[in-house]
């Protein structure tokens, strides 16, 4: 099938299922049945154990993404910018974004921040790079938000996540991520923007939705935000595998003849 682009992402009636992805073999898995894959920067904490985002790298972003591409067909990947490649300058951000669009060759980025970013999200869209937008709670931003804090909680705070939105919007976003934001300024914006808003933690009002794959399938191993529904165990499904071949190995119960090679007297052919 022809791979998805920006123009197969739209509000309509039927909500976009989006999901994270940072390896080949699960890029594989979900290329079936989502519409877009996110190579997010959230691979930090996923997949390298680190505390927060702010240490993902160009590089990293750039070496996942491309094992993501390479090994889908038909969902569109959106990869993140990381933390100091983007907020310096309009410049700075082109140049980054042209990098991972190359290297890897995703259809799109995305970048976290709402009316300080919309120059930048102007600056990128139009001169051919598609961007994603994301708002609400921003990893990125943990430092100077002091923690992650669902959004939206008081009327200031929901004034400033709606204008962050619209003004993402405005500023030729193809699509925003809502995370970790009340129902009601979740509705408000979904209902205000014309792009379609994707929410992780932020209601079933929204266009669409995003999860990090690993949390739901049980396989992160790590604290789950109570927003995450769990579709799988594979934290426990890999537990009692490795315990069953720690202890194959320990009695000598593997590899057994029909596992080896040149052994007499077993049914191997030749
Ligand atoms: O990095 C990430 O996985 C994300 C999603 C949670 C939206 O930005
Ligand atoms: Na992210």
């Amino acid at each position: 099938p022809r791979r998805r682009t920006i123009r197969d992402v739209r509000k309509g009636d039927v909500p976009g299922v989006w999901l994270t992805a940072y390896t080949a073999p699960m890029a594989r898995r979900l290329d079936p049945h989502v519409d877009v894959m996110l190579v997010g920067d959230s691979l930090g904490m996923v997949v390298y154990g680190m505390p927060d985002t702010l240490g993902v790298s160009m590089d990293m972003m750039i070496a996942h993404g491309a094992a993501v591409v390479r090994a889908s067909r038909q969902a569109l990947v959106v990869v993140d910018m990381p933390f100091g490649s983007y907020q310096q300058s309009p410049a700075q951000a082109f140049g980054n974004a042209a990098r991972i669009m190359v290297e890897t060759g995703c259809g799109a980025v995305k970048l976290e921040g709402g009316t300080e970013m919309a120059d930048t999200v102007r600056f990128l869209s139009r001169r051919g790079i598609p961007v994603c937008g994301h708002v609400g709670l921003m990893p990125q931003a943990v430092n100077t938000a002091g923690g992650f804090r669902t959004q939206g909680r008081d009327a200031q705070q929901a004034r400033r996540v709606r204008e962050d939105a619209r003004a993402i919007a405005d500023a030729g976003a193809f699509a925003i991520v809502l995370e970790g934001t009340v129902e009601p300024v979740a509705r408000q914006i979904t209902t205000d923007v014309p792009v379609p808003v994707i929410g992780i933690g932020a209601s079933p009002a929204c266009d669409g939705q995003v999860l990090v794959v690993d949390d739901m399938l049980g396989a992160s191993g790590a604290f789950t935000p109570r927003f995450v529904r769990r579709y799988a165990d594979m934290g426990g499904v890999i537990d009692e595998a490795v315990a069953r071949y720690a202890h194959d190995v320990r009695t000598r119960g593997f590899p057994g003849p029909e596992e080896c090679f040149g052994v007499r007297g077993t049914s191997l052919p030749g």
